[in-house]
């Protein structure tokens, strides 16, 4: 019999629902295979600054866009663009150093830079940028400073340029959706978001040096995560963080923290950070409500293998990088920013959620150094637009 009466009509006869939203890539490819909007499609000359880890991925997406079209690339390190070159075959490409960048800056076929060069070059790159007319996509963290991100803020504003602060997570399929479901109120009001973020590999001394600290370098991206699936902005700050390896130590900066965040709402914000992790790229998430609980625990690169043995069952290892883990939401920030450029959409992370994130962060770190809770106060030109 097997339930033969259950059997369905054949599918050539029935309408096939749609593909589920969340699969980006097939949507993506979907795209490509029906050439949709090709030819409307604008093309944006771009110049990248910075060909290091951030550098090389957004040149990798660069090179397979069809709207941003590479034409410099900026970097110190000389021979290093020469591979860079050859690597991508960007022959029709201009390698310069920063002392010839002002040759982007006044070349009117540039419309974008893409800005990952060290933080601490940060300032200097984006003014220079936004005072020649170029939109700016710049890695996080935008400056050293609250203050001098809050002057870059208010410049792109005069200018009319966007200024983009890539915080990649939010492009992630996965937190995207859990953020669209809590707005939706699938778990009600939410109680607590809790955020696992373990890096992998650990980033070497030369970086952590000039990386701003673990506070800005990397609290930021999980602040943000709580942040924006709140659409609220914490109250009270703490925070404990220790320096577990030595070499960390020496340079004052820590390797380890946890940071409570207290919302008006009441809802709390769990983060615990660190800059290393054996077993990969930990990247987890759980918002919990009084209707229910959304989460998501690692990806790996080969999700579906199982291995049994009489004594295990064993999986894959996680993502072991933020390169591999984040590779699609990176696609999908660069694709978002063209999407502003061609006036198809606002930018979804906004000067003021930024400028709020750098004031967590802050105050989390001091929080930590100084031993005791931070207060903060929000005026009303600080609060997320969905909260005004
Ligand atoms: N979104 C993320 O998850 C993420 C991940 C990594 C790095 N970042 C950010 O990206 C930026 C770069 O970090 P990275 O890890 O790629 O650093 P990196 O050290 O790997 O690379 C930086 C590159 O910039 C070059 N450079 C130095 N000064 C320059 C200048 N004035 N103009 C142009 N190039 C210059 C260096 O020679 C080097 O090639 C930092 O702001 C960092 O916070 C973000």
């Amino acid at each position: 019999m097997s339930t033969l009466k259950y059997k369905a009509p054949s599918p050539y006869t029935l309408k096939a629902p749609p593909p589920p939203t969340e699969d980006v890539t097939y949507y993506e490819h979907l795209k490509d295979l029906n050439l949709s909007g090709n030819s409307e499609a604008q093309v944006f000359g771009v110049a990248v600054f910075g060909i290091g880890r951030a550098g090389t991925i957004h040149i990798t997406n660069l090179v397979k866009n069809r709207r941003g079209k590479i034409l410099y690339v900026v970097d110190d390190d000389k021979e290093k663009l020469l591979k860079v070159k050859n690597y991508f075959n960007l022959l029709q490409v201009e390698f310069i150093t920063s002392a010839e960048q002002s040759t982007v800056f006044t070349d009117p076929n540039v419309r974008y830079i893409v800005c990952a060069s060290p933080t601490y070059t940060h300032e200097d790159i984006i003014t220079e940028a936004l005072k020649s007319n170029k939109a700016v996509f710049c890695e996080k963290p935008i400056a050293e400073t609250i203050e001098q991100s809050r002057t870059l803020f208010e410049l792109a504003e005069k200018v009319n340029q966007p200024l983009f602060s890539a915080f990649n997570r939010r492009f992630d399929p996965t937190y995207a959706a859990i953020r669209e479901r809590v707005k939706q109120g699938e778990v009600g009001k939410v109680l607590t978001v809790k955020v696992s973020s373990r890096d992998s590999p650990l980033p070497s001394l030369a970086y952590l040096k000039i990386s701003g600290g673990i506070f800005h370098d990397c609290a930021v991206h999980d602040i943000d995560q709580v942040i924006s699936i709140l659409g609220e902005y914490p109250t009270k700050v703490s925070a404990i963080a220790h320096a577990n390896i030595p070499e960390i130590d020496e340079i004052d900066d820590v390797d380890t923290v946890a940071i409570v965040l207290s919302f008006d709402s009441g809802a709390i914000g769990i983060i615990d950070l660190s800059r290393q992790c054996v077993y990969g790229y930990d990247q987890r998430l759980e918002v919990f409500g009084e209707k229910g609980m959304l989460k998501t625990e690692n990806r790996a690169p080969v999700q579906t293998i199982e291995k049994y043995t009489h004594e295990s069952v064993k999986r894959a290892p996680i993502y072991y990088s933020f390169a591999s883990r984040y590779e699609e939401a990176y696609r999908i920030e660069m694709e978002h920013y063209l999407d502003v450029l061609e006036g198809k959409c606002k930018l979804l992370v906004e000067g003021r959620d930024l400028l709020a994130v750098s004031k967590i962060a802050t105050a989390a770190e001091e929080s930590y150094r100084e031993g005791k809770l931070v207060e903060l106060e929000w005026n009303t030109n600080e609060l997320p637009s969905a909260q005004v």
